[in-house]
């Protein structure tokens, strides 16, 4: 079971306890076998087929929770005819089900279990869009590998991720899960984190199957409201919200997860353009679709199907092979109807049913079906996982502002420190919304990582300040999160800000740590207001009114309004929602143990009324007007993409080209010097953006198209190069349903974000 309760979980661990002295040693290790040819895949995949009744094929295409699921499912298994499950995060209980299928069933054909490991299993990473934050894909790579082994040690043969979901919209709560607002950056990203979760190739040991989703266009959701439907026209389905999951199949991607919503009015999950066209046709992918939870039955709801009859049929002949449901499956109870009324052809159900077999060959679960139950708890408890977790919240951190050098802090200066504000000691919180095997004993809170990186150094105190929540619960919440705090009961007294104030007053510095809880952010989780939740403003302006030095760290997964922060704080600090080693990690960045050098992966807007919002708009009439689009407000962000400060300082000169002009086939090289100005080792992200001057459609007015991260020690000067070529200066023109490189003079910057100013230009001709 997903849910974690902590009976549920004490009686896991005596079943884990009881099954580990009955299991026989010939129970396999799980450990994977290595890659078998294409071919012979695909002969075992013949072999296996030729002695399948209708019902086991079905059967594969089936796809149950381990709760709300029928309640004949242990017989529905038996008899072969499901194909998968997915949240049985314990290994006894993957077992159990997986013997079912092993034992009992006809044919043997092991199950294949699946699990939403988003940013880690038991060690909880920064949540993805922070890992985007770091620019890191290296790292992005080590953590969803981390992740991977957790998970695959625990019995999870597939992610439902990597989220490519692009996201302009932040009321938008699932744009936490993706990598933000960028198609280039995304799709970075995204192959990172198909490389972290399969290794080299399906079946690598110690990995797990991805999952690219939610294919696609979800993030595009009306008003930002999750569920809602999308209207896209073809040009930015194209160039902006189809590139991510083109990496990822590039990157070898071996399933797709169908979105929900409407997408021009046509589902996500009946989307044959979509399924079949693009995917299929267009991109080669040759995995396996499975559809979101109960969006194959959705479509009766849409209003686009009749029934769920209809719906399989609709999902079917879209190229939906799998459907993930709760206690009905669509498919398992109308395929063979649809098969036998002719509406279906038996060949389409084998086709349908081969690519779902040939990962479970590649998974290698035919030859290690079960998992080594022993193994589990010494995986997770790894502590090389717990050290990168830690690393990669320090270099996901943005630094959003840091007057007069007040960070790093110095561990002598401070004897007496405040920590205020709700999520400061909230391990809940610093974990992140989309973990769910996380151990909380062992999350080390913002308050704690400070109070124990300074020891008796200084008195540090906590107070929460004000009580935040949500206002309405969503469905979500109760489902998954039944022991975790009940967020919508504050109890918010006068008394508890005033103590809060007082401890501020009364101490040298104070730590404010504001944001979201991570019930306000994620599926189910979108807002019509960026604010600050609750009192968090007033508690804000109020610490601040004591005139003592403040820090104030942002735990969230969205830019937030903080208009007011920012002319008044001298010193913020992004944090995301940083992990299990979230508090470890921030406290070494205050204390100058670590450089922050993430960058924002989306722009930050003044205020909600400014959304959507992009740096890559394009330029269209009088643009010498664009600062002010509004009268009663800048049209320019508060942050632009790509920022984020450090401690160090950086110098960019002496951009050049190999060459000025540019024809189909040939690569410019672009460089540019990189000086650390400053007196500390730090890593600076250079960016690199392009704009298309004229040509056959309007271009945005810069679009990144190269990156780097690099480190450098003080006064160390570097030259990074950059590669420009065909494959990045293409793009989709709806006029001519086409990839189009036009021949037209191209603006290059290259920079510190995406107001780099430092600039050349070249030529494309034909
Ligand atoms: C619904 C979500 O949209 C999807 O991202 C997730 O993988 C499935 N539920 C399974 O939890």
């Amino acid at each position: 079971m997903a849910v974690d309760s902590r009976a549920r979980k004490f009686v896991s661990f005596l079943l884990y306890v009881a099954l580990l002295t009955l299991v026989p040693n010939s129970i396999a290790s799980g450990q994977t076998s290595p890659p078998r040819s294409d071919d012979s895949i695909r002969q075992s995949v013949d072999a296996l087929l030729q002695k399948m009744t209708l019902e086991e094929k079905i059967g594969q295409l089936t796809q149950f929770f381990s709760f709300e699921a029928p309640k004949d499912l242990d017989s529905k298994i038996s008899r072969g005819e499901v194909g998968s499950m997915l949240f049985v995060p314990d290994p006894a209980e993957r077992n159990r089900y997986q013997r079912l299928a092993i034992e009992n069933s006809r044919l043997k054909i092991p199950l294949i279990f699946g699990f939403d490991v988003i940013h880690g299993f038991r060690t909880g990473f920064p949540v993805p869009i922070a890992l985007a934050a770091s620019w890191d894909p290296a790292l992005v790579t080590r953590a969803q590998s981390i992740a991977a082994k957790e998970a695959r040690a625990s019995g999870i043969d597939w992610t439902f991720a990597p989220m490519l979901d692009i996201a302009r919209d932040p009321r938008w709560g699932r744009m936490i899960e993706g990598a933000g607002e960028d198609p280039y950056l995304g799709s970075a990203i995204a192959a990172a984190q198909v490389r972290g979760f399969q290794g080299d190739y399906i079946g690598a040991p110690d990995h797990v199957l991805a999952c690219a989703k939610h294919f696609a266009g979800y993030g595009a959701a009306e008003g930002g409201r999750d569920y809602d439907a999308s209207y896209i026209p073809e040009s930015l389905l194209y160039n902006l919200y189809l590139p991510p999951f083109h990496s990822a199949v590039k990157a070898g991607v071996g399933s797709v997860m169908a979105a929900y919503m409407d997408l021009n009015d046509v589902p996500a999950t009946g989307n044959r353009w979509l399924l079949s066209e693009v995917l299929r046709d267009q991109w080669h992918f040759n995995g396996f679709v499975v559809s979101d939870a109960n969006s194959v039955k959705s479509l009766a709801t849409h209003g686009y199907a009749k029934d769920h009859a209809d719906a399989a049929q609709i999902a079917f002949r879209a190229g939906v092979n799998m459907e993930m449901a709760l206690t009905t499956n669509a498919y398992n109870d109308n395929l063979l109807g649809l098969v036998r009324s002719g509406k279906i052809t038996l060949q389409q159900i084998e086709d349908a049913a081969r690519p779902i077999l040939e990962t479970k060959f590649r998974l290698g679960l035919f030859d290690h079906p079960y998992v080594d139950e022993a193994r589990a708890p010494q995986i997770l408890s790894t502590p090389e996982h717990r050290t990168e977790a830690r690393i990669a919240a320090e270099r996901t951190a943005v630094l959003l502002r840091n007057e007069g050098h007040l960070l790093p802090l110095s561990k002598t200066a401070f004897k007496k420190i405040a920590v205020i504000g709700p999520t400061a000691d909230s391990p809940h919180d610093t974990v992140g919304p989309w973990i769910f095997r996380e151990d909380l004993q062992e999350t080390v809170t913002l308050f704690a990582g400070i109070r124990d990186k300074l020891g008796s150094q200084a008195n540090v105190a906590f107070a929460p300040g004000v009580q935040i929540s949500r206002i309405f619960p969503s469905f979500f919440d109760q489902i998954f999160r039944e022991t975790k705090p009940t967020p919508w009961t504050p109890k918010q007294t006068d008394d508890e800000m005033a103590k809060a104030v007082n401890l501020a007053r009364s101490s040298d510095l104070t730590i404010l740590v504001l944001g979201e809880l991570q019930e306000m952010i994620g599926e189910a989780a979108s807002r019509e207001s960026l604010d600050l939740p609750g009192r968090e403003e007033e508690l804000l302006e109020k610490v601040i009114s004591t005139h003592k030095p403040v820090v104030m760290l942002l735990m969230n997964g969205r830019p937030l309004n903080i208009k007011w922060a920012v002319q008044h704080v001298p010193a913020i600090l992004d944090v995301w929602y940083p992990g299990t080693q979230g508090g470890a990690a921030v406290a070494n960045l205050l204390f100058g143990d670590a450089t922050p050098a993430g960058k924002i992966p989306f722009t930050w807007p003044r205020d909600v009324g400014q959304v959507p919002i992009s740096y890559a708009h394009n330029r269209t009439q009088a643009p010498e007007d664009q600062g002010k689009r509004y009268w009663d407000e800048e049209s320019t962000p508060l942050f632009p993409f790509g920022y984020g400060l450090s401690y160090s300082s950086f110098e960019y000169s002496n951009l050049r080209l190999n060459r000025n002009g540019l024809k189909p086939g040939e690569t410019l090289d672009i460089s540019v010097d990189l000086e650390n100005t400053g007196n500390v080792t730090a890593d600076e992200v250079a960016q690199l953006y392009i704009h298309q001057q004229y040509g056959s459609a309007s271009r945005p007015v810069r679009e990144l198209k190269g990156f780097e991260r690099v480190s450098l020690a003080p006064h160390e000067k570097k030259t990074l190069h950059f590669a420009l070529g065909k494959d990045q200066l293409v793009y989709w023109n709806s006029a001519r349903k086409d990839w189009v490189l036009d021949s037209s003079v191209f603006d290059v910057w290259v920079g510190t974000n995406s107001d780099a100013e430092l600039h050349s230009q070249f030529t494309v001709t034909p």
